[in-house]
C-alpha cells in the first residue's frame, strides 16, 4: 500500500459515491453525445455495438480503473506507480508515467470540456435573459464571441473549483447528492414534453430502428468504443481517484455495475429526448440532416433546438432553460473528477494545501482553455478526436495490462469463485485483443 494514504478523505456513504461517479460519467457524452453518435452510425445499429462494446470493454476497463484506486487508496499517478511495483521485475517507472499521462489526460479534458459547459451555461442564461426581454444580454450569451468564451470557461472552472474546495466530502459528494437527482428528474420531464411535441415519433423511429449496413463499417465499432469510454470517464484517472475514496468494504462489482447501469440509461434517455427533438424541429420546416446525416452537432443544440424552443411561445423560454439547465449540470458534474485528479496529485504528492492545489489546477485548466479559444479551428476537433478516439481507449487498454499482467490479482477485491476468474480471464485476455482488433480495423 501507498504510504500517501493515511488521513485520506473518503466519501460518506455509498450512495455518495453512486451519484459522484455517476455524476462524473453522465455528461455532455450522455446527452448531447451518444444521440447524435446513434443517428449518424445507423440507428439501433449503433446502440447494438455500444451495448456490446460497454459490456465486453467498458464496464471492465471501468472496474479496473475503480480497482486500481480502491486498492491503493491513493492518487491516480501513486495508485498506478504502486500497482506496477507489485510485479517481480519491479516496473513503478512504467506506473508513473502511465499516471502522469492520465493526469494530462484529465486537464486537456478540462481544457476542452469547459469551453463546453461554458456554452451550455451561456444558453441556460440567455433563456432567462429572453424570458425577461433583454435582447443585449442574449445576444452576449448566445453568439460565439471569444469574450463570451473565456467569461463562462471562467464561470465553468470557479464553479468546480469552489465545490472541490469544499473537499470529498461536503464538496463532491454533497453536490453530486443535490444535482444528480435534480438532472434525472429534468431529463424526465422533458422526454414526457417532447414525445407529444408534433414530429417527434418519427425521431423515435430513426433512434430505435438498426441499419443492418452499418455493422459492416469498421468506423461504428471505433466510434462506439471512443463514445464508450468517454462515457464512463475512463481514462483520466477520475474513476480511480473515486475508487480510492470508497471504504474498504465495499463491492467494487456491484458498484461498477450500478454506475455503468445509471450511465447507460441516461444515454437512451437523451435518445429519446434529443432525437425526436430534432424532427419536431424538422417538422416545423428546419433542416436537420444533409446527405443520410445530421448537420453539425453544435448547430443541431445551439441553432435547431433553440429555434424549436421559439416557435413554442414564452413557454419556450422555460423548455430552453430546462434543457441547457440539464446540460450544465450534466457537464459540472462532470468537470469536478476530472480536476480532483491533479488536485489529488498535488495534495498528496506535492503537499500541496486543497486550496492551492485547486487553484493551480484551475489556473492551468483555464490558461488551456484560452489557448484553445484562440486556436479554436486548429485545436477544439483535434484535441476531442485525439482524447476520445484514442487516448481514453488506449488508457482503458493500459488499466486492463496492469490488472491482468503486471499487478497480481487481488485478494482483496470482493469477487469469488467462478465470477472472480472469468472476470480475471477476461480483463488478461479477451479485452487487450478485442480492443487490438478494433484499432487495427480502422488503420
Ligand atoms: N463521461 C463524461 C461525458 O460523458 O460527458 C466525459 C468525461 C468526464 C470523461 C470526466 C472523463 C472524465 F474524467
Amino acid at each position: 500500500m501507498s504510504a500517501v494514504n493515511k488521513g485520506r478523505p473518503h466519501f460518506a456513504s455509498r450512495i455518495g459515491f453512486i451519484f459522484a461517479a455517476a455524476g462524473s460519467a453522465v455528461g455532455l457524452g450522455n446527452i448531447w453525445g451518444f444521440p447524435t453518435q446513434v443517428a449518424n452510425h445507423g440507428g439501433g445499429a449503433f446502440i447494438i455495438i455500444y451495448l456490446l462494446v460497454m459490456i465486453l470493454l467498458a464496464v471492465p476497463a471501468l472496474y479496473a480503473e475503480l480497482s486500481i484506486g480502491f486498492i491503493a487508496r491513493a492518487n491516480p499517478v501513486e495508485a498506478l506507480r504502486d500497482a506496477c511495483r507489485k510485479h517481480p521485475t519491479q516496473k513503478p517507472l512504467f506506473g508513473s508515467v502511465l499516471g502522469f499521462v492520465s493526469l494530462t489526460a484529465a486537464i486537456f479534458m478540462l481544457g476542452f470540456y469547459s469551453i463546453l459547459a461554458g456554452w451550455m451555461l451561456a444558453h441556460s442564461l440567455g433563456s432567462v435573459f429572453s424570458a425577461i426581454g433583454w435582447e443585449k444580454g442574449v445576444e452576449f450569451v448566445t453568439q460565439n464571441t471569444v469574450q463570451r468564451n473565456l467569461s463562462f470557461c471562467l464561470l465553468v472552472t470557479s464553479l468546480t473549483a469552489g465545490i472541490i474546495f469544499a473537499g470529498v466530502k461536503r464538496g463532491i459528494e454533497a453536490w453530486s447528492k443535490r444535482l444528480m437527482p435534480l438532472l434525472l428528474l429534468l431529463l424526465g420531464s422533458l422526454i414526457i414534453y417532447v414525445l407529444f411535441l408534433p414530429g417527434a415519433q418519427q425521431g423515435l423511429a430513426l433512434f430505435l430502428r438498426p441499419d443492418f449496413d452499418a455493422f459492416l463499417q469498421p468506423k461504428l465499432y471505433l466510434a462506439a468504443m471512443g463514445q464508450a469510454f468517454f462515457s464512463l470517464s475512463v481514462g483520466v484517472g477520475g474513476m480511480m481517484i473515486y475508487g480510492s475514496y470508497l471504504r474498504r468494504d465495499e463491492n467494487l462489482g456491484r458498484l461498477t455495475m450500478t454506475v455503468a447501469g445509471l450511465d447507460t440509461l441516461v444515454a437512451f434517455m437523451a435518445g429519446l429526448l434529443i432525437i425526436p427533438a430534432l424532427f419536431a424541429a424538422q417538422s416545423i420546416g428546419e433542416t436537420i440532416m444533409s446527405n443520410g446525416e445530421l448537420i453539425g452537432r453544435s448547430q443541431l443544440i445551439f441553432d435547431v433546438l433553440p429555434r424549436l424552443f421559439d416557435s413554442l411561445g414564452w413557454f419556450g423560454n422555460v423548455v430552453g432553460f430546462i434543457f441547457f439547465t440539464l446540460l450544465s449540470i450534466a457537464s459540472i458534474t462532470s468537470t469536478i473528477s476530472s480536476t480532483e485528479v491533479p488536485v489529488s496529485y498535488l495534495i498528496e504528492s506535492k503537499k500541496q494545501s486543497r486550496n492551492a492545489a485547486v487553484l493551480l489546477v484551475s489556473i492551468t485548466v483555464l490558461a488551456l482553455s484560452t489557448l484553445i479559444v484562440f486556436n479554436f479551428e486548429l485545436l477544439f476537433r483535434a484535441i476531442i478526436a485525439l482524447l476520445t478516439h484514442y487516448t481514453l481507449p488506449l488508457m482503458g487498454l493500459m488499466y486492463f495490462v496492469v490488472i491482468g499482467w503486471i499487478r497480481p490479482w487481488p485478494s482483496d477485491l470482493n469477487n469469488e469463485g467462478i465470477f472472480k476468474t472469468l472476470l480475471r480471464l477476461h480483463i488478461k485476455y479477451i479485452c487487450p485483443i478485442l480492443m487490438l482488433c478494433v484499432f487495427v480495423s480502422v488503420m
